[in-house]
């Protein structure tokens, strides 16, 4: 198979991407942090259906991460993200150096409210302002007709569906389902760090996640009390948080009703694992 085309800089990703529109032809961006899996992948073939090009970008954005935070320990794998986006009919690869995103001097922000509040937001208050501006930073470089986010972050998947609309970004925003693994745990880049016996238990958030989207009718705050204690009990460390939220605006529910989304985030061992399920 033909190594996959790969550009670093802003202004080759635009060379390449320019000759397809001129051509006219479409193009998807799918924007990752590498340590690419079936998730990814699952994005990639999604990308092909709707568009004549897919674009990949892996960029482990430094600006959403806080200073004590896992940036500098996050996975990187280049060749091996490379081969699997090759054998999935990606196009183009885009792996932009720090200094390229943000160059010297570099001092714009961009906040983001709503359905950026709450959930993660409280737990890591850096983490969509830095999703929002290199997600658009990716838009203004790649100007994809449609761009592709796993539903396994599904706040960011809200809040970059929610700042598009916002500021009139022409690119659609396609939330695709999340890829398990058999026994129920998400794919996660971030499951690497989870040592044998930490992955055995891990499975317990999908299950506690999956009862409360099964209870119809009943009070939120007693079942997230419980999924909690069932976590401790089965071995994590701590729960951020487990909630019951309108499925767009990320408004509370006191109530499990259908259409919601319940969402959890809790720690194991070193990972702090996050899911989410639809009430149907
Ligand atoms: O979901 C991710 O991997 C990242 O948050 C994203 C969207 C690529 C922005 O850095």
């Amino acid at each position: 198979m033909a190594p996959l085309p790969i550009v670093r800089t802003v202004a080759d990703l635009r060379a390449q991407v320019g000759a397809w529109r001129r051509a006219g032809e479409t193009v998807a961006l799918v924007p990752t942090m590498g340590a690419l899996h079936a998730g990814h992948m699952a994005l990639v073939e999604q990308g092909r259906r709707l568009a004549d090009h897919v674009v990949a970008s892996v960029f482990v954005n430094p600006t959403q991460f806080a200073p004590h935070e896992d940036f500098d320990r996050y996975p990187r794998d280049e060749s091996g993200d490379a081969a699997k986006l090759a054998q999935h009919g990606c196009d183009l690869l885009y792996a932009p150096s720090v200094a390229e995103m943000y160059p010297e001097g570099f001092a714009t922000a961009i906040s983001v409210g709503g359905p950026a509040e709450g959930l993660c937001g409280a737990f890591r208050p850096q983490m969509f302002g830095g999703v929002a501006l290199v997600v658009t930073k990716l838009f203004l470089q790649a100007l994809p007709d449609v761009a592709l986010f796993g539903e396994k972050d599904y706040q960011q998947l809200q809040v970059v569906t929610r700042m598009a609309a916002d500021l009139d970004i022409p690119s659609e925003i396609v939330g695709i389902p999340t890829v398990r693994e058999a026994d129920g745990l998400a794919l996660s880049s971030r499951n690497a760090y989870l040592t044998p016996e930490e992955r055995a238990v891990a499975p317990t958030l999908h299950q506690v996640l999956s009862r409360i989207a099964a209870a119809v009718g009943k009070p939120t705050a007693p079942l997230a009390e419980a999924a909690a204690a069932e976590l401790l009990a089965a071995g994590f460390s701590k729960v951020d948080y487990i909630d019951v939220r309108d499925s767009s605006t990320l408004d509370a529910l006191d109530t499990v009703r259908p259409g919601a989304r319940v969402l959890a985030a809790a720690w194991l061992g070193r990972a702090r694992l996050i899911d989410n399920l639809a009430v149907a």
